[in-house]
């Protein structure tokens, strides 16, 4: 028996290529066949061999493997049920909302939410209440909420039917979420979760709590982010009661032909992850010794431990490195380009940061590497004697005010509308979201009017060349209004 158990789907996969049948089905490759030879120098003969569509399993029903694969996901995870997703917890977090709310339906949602979550708002027709977050104003990076708010909210839209947050942040920020569940449960609310960047929360006792184990409804995972799946595969988690329609939303949303490399490889990150405690107790060891280097260098702090001992979060990821380069007198791009001349790729760079991952898959020589990379950046002085630098500490990098809405978002997304140069789209409702990536955490969308704070934040962003999606017109010199 392979570490972690049975694998039901990644076997029927194996079974189908051991079994070399002539292939007269898809994909048309033929099993690699007739594949592009330099995708087949790039992926290998393996990969083609396993993208064999329905035929999973030979004999055996594919669909029954996949819910065997699921089912001993959802008892890794102590669920009643997890679902598969092949197109990211983007398509988690549209099924949540299609299978939980109705159009014109309420919903809380925390304003730090990912672009998806909007895009889910259009999709779904849905009313959304949102909840401002803390910024840390040094650094531009968001905190988390305070619970008062999700209080008031919550009293003043009794009908909401559900509230959605993001838990922990991009850069592993845990605000206090075990209250904030209880909160929203008594007021008979269901709570989902957007824990794209935990999904080893529950996996190991010394990381902070996982939505899971404090009673959430609904939890969506990014496996592939932080676990051993490949790109775009995520899980989605049910406890309790299914919302009635969860699974019809999920089957409009995903492809009939979802990869089996990427449901096979869900199934075997899972099974890898029987070991979670041990794998990452290791990544943690790994951290602590990164962090120790790295923090000793002059000019570098790691941001987290010192939020939590000041209560302006409750917890942090160690295995999130989120390095301030502010007191070398770098932006956190230079600081990547930097980086990244040395041999090292940063996960993200934004205004004063890098954030760095570290997981199981890591070892002592990825922290050598990270410790020297960080070190010549430490004594290396800044790009034109740090001018951005120079120019960004004069600016204030904290997002605007949530905008007044007018339209709701899906109703501004539906209506016709023109583009406008920036300058003139004061007063003007967006039709469109615009979201600086990574995070890609909106800071406006459609329905929204665009406000002069808005207006001086794009124009920020804009003189960074800070890249935004969501947009059609990426320079962000004209932006889309509702006509
Ligand atoms: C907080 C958050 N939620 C959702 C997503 C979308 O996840 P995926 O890329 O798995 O579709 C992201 C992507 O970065 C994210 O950061």
């Amino acid at each position: 028996m392979l570490r972690g158990g049975s694998i039901p789907y990644l076997e029927g996969v194996l079974k189908y290529i051991k079994s070399r049948a002539a292939a007269f089905h898809t994909p048309g490759h033929k099993q690699g066949k007739g594949a592009y030879a330099p995708l087949s120098l790039l992926l290998g003969e393996k990969c083609f061999q396993a993208d064999v569509g329905d035929e999973v399993g030979g004999p055996e029903d594919g669909d029954e493997l996949l819910r065997r694969a699921e089912a001993l996901a959802a008892r890794l995870y102590g669920v009643d049920r997890t679902y598969f997703l092949v197109n990211g917890t983007t398509s988690a977090i549209h099924g949540m909302l299609l299978g939980v709310l109705a159009p014109g339906d309420e919903l809380l949602i925390s304003r730090n939410m990912h672009m998806a979550a909007a895009a889910g708002l259009i999709l779904a027709g849905v009313e959304p209440v949102f909840i401002p977050v803390k910024w840390c104003p040094s650094f531009g990076l968001p905190l988390g909420w305070e619970i008062d708010q999700w209080q008031q909210a919550g009293e003043e839209h009794p009908k909401a039917k559900g509230a959605f947050l993001v838990y922990p942040s991009y850069h592993g920020f845990c605000p206090p979420l075990a209250p904030l569940i209880d909160l929203i449960k008594a007021q008979g609310k269901l709570v989902l979760v957007d824990e794209a960047h935990g999904p080893h929360f529950a996996l190991n006792s010394s990381l902070p709590p996982s939505a899971l184990e404090l009673g959430a409804n609904l939890v969506a995972h990014s496996a592939h982010k932080i676990l051993g799946a490949l790109t775009q595969s995520s899980f989605l988690h049910v406890q309790g009661k299914s919302p009635e329609r969860l699974g019809r939303a999920l089957e409009l949303l995903l492809s009939t032909s979802p990869s089996p490399l990427l449901l096979a490889s869900l199934d075997g990150a899972r099974a890898q992850m029987e070991e979670g405690e041990r794998l990452w107790d290791r990544a943690l060891n790994l951290a602590r010794m990164a962090r120790e280097r790295i923090e000793k260098l002059p000019g570098l702090s790691l941001l987290g431990p010192d939020y939590v001992a000041k209560g302006m979060i409750a917890a942090f990821d160690p295995t999130k490195l989120a390095v301030s380069v502010k007191e070398l007198g770098y932006t956190g791009w230079e600081a990547a380009a930097f980086l990244r001349r040395c041999g090292v790729q940063v996960e993200m760079a934004d205004w004063w940061t890098v954030l760095c991952l570290l997981t199981y898959a890591d070892g002592h020589a990825e922290v050598d590497a990270l410790a020297s990379g960080f070190a010549q950046l430490s004594a290396a002085p800044p790009p034109d004697g740090g001018a951005a630098a120079k120019r960004l500490a004069g600016e204030d990098i904290t997002p605007p005010a949530i905008p007044p809405r007018m339209l709701s978002p899906r109703e501004a997304f539906f209506r016709p509308r023109s583009q406008v140069p920036l300058e003139r789209a004061l007063g003007r409702i967006a039709a469109e979201i615009i979201a600086p990536y990574p995070p890609g955490s909106p800071v406006i969308i459609p329905g929204e009017v665009f406000t002069e704070e808005v207006l001086d934040y794009l124009e920020l962003l804009r003189s960074f060349q800070v890249k935004v999606r969501g947009v059609d017109d990426p320079s962000l010199a004209e932006v889309a209004v509702v006509a």
